[in-house]
């Protein structure tokens, strides 16, 4: 294996080409603010030195609490959670900024009520269902996932939510459906990284059909007890905790049902260093990182990185005779 630095700096985490286009992102940035009603904060974020975000306090789950959790149906026995402190200021969501601490600072912009999502393609009834009918469907449950990130960083995060599979099943795709993709909102006026081309705006994921009902395949709502923070993906996002990071797109507000596999949003960015697939491997570099281990948020000693993530019992069977290098 090449030896290659074991985590990117951040400068580089990103394509050359989004990199590059920072400034722009910036002068862009500035200028829409400038024209709109700009904030102290607003502007100092633009200078990358805003105040220290606000990190409301979090109650955890309770009996007096209003989410009603039916259980826990997943965990990570030997690992320590990550402090929700990092979980939610640590965070990467573009749309708001591209340092860690953007998102926290700056999500507040984001309007999660009302909110729709959308249902289109293959699917037996497109509809257009408010976010809290569909919240009502199923009932919430605990499940405490790995989350690693493709830049080499990871957590251990308890997220509040329901089966992927659940909503698949209740939206009846149709035979033909081979693949579900999901899609951010679009709105740079609540989004400021959206008036910047950094990224091919909306923010798009996908999964294979197999993959979305596979029992792993989470859609989250909540974290350690409490509804979603805007930086988090509020109100609703998705979790596959065996693929890295990139795959759980945030803030959903379309769900299509396609024969085609989706363009997903990182792929088109950097295709050579990104793919559709994105399952955790340690066996396959990125160009300019190792991914044989990783940097546990709030602790010392790297990790090894494990195959799918740790999930390999629940998913290997998916891509049984793919090959894993190929389908990156
Ligand atoms: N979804 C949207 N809409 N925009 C983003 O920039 N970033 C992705 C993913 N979902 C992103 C997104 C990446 S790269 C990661 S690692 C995770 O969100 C981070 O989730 P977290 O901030 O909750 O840890």
């Amino acid at each position: 294996m090449k030896d290659l630095p074991k985590e990117p700096l951040s400068s580089e985490i990103t394509p050359k080409a989004v990199y590059v286009n920072r400034r722009e992102f910036m002068k862009n940035g500035a200028l829409a603010l400038g024209t709109a009603a700009a904030t102290g904060s607003a502007l100092l974020w633009l200078g990358g030195q805003g105040p220290p975000p606000d990190v409301p306090e979090v109650a955890a789950a309770s009996a007096d609490n209003p989410l009603i959790v039916a259980g826990r149906s997943y965990d990570v026995p030997d690992e320590a959670q990550t402090p929700n402190r990092d979980v939610i200021t640590y965070n990467n969501y573009y749309e708001f900024g591209i340092d860690k601490d953007d998102p926290a600072r700056n999500a507040h912009t984001l309007v999660t009520r009302p909110w729709t999502i959308q249902v289109e393609g293959l699917v037996a009834r497109p509809q257009t269902i408010d976010v809290d009918t569909l919240l009502n469907w199923f009932p919430l449950e605990e499940r405490v996932y790995r989350m690693r990130c493709v830049e080499a960083w990871s957590m251990v995060i308890p997220w509040l939510g329901f089966p992927l599979a659940s909503l698949v099943k209740r939206l009846e795709p149709m035979g033909s459906a081979k693949f579900i993709e999901f899609t951010t909102l679009l709105n740079p006026e609540q989004m400021p990284g959206q008036r910047s081309p950094i990224l091919k705006w909306p923010y798009v994921e996908g999964l294979r059909l197999d993959e979305a009902l596979n029992p792993l395949a989470f859609i989250a709502t909540g974290l350690y007890g409490s509804v979603l923070l805007n930086q988090s993906g509020a109100p609703l996002r998705l979790v596959t905790p065996w693929k890295y990071g990139f795959k759980g797109v945030k803030s959903i507000v379309k769900i299509r049902f396609t024969d085609e596999q989706p363009k997903n949003t990182w792929a088109i960015a950097a295709p050579r260093e990104y793919g559709f697939y994105a399952n955790v491997n340690p066996e396959v570099n990125h160009p300019r990182w190792s991914q044989a281990n990783e940097r546990r948020i709030g602790e010392f000693q790297r990790r090894k990185t494990l195959p799918f993530n740790g999930y390999a019992d629940e998913v290997a069977g998916l891509y049984a005779g793919m090959d894993l290098r190929a389908n990156f």
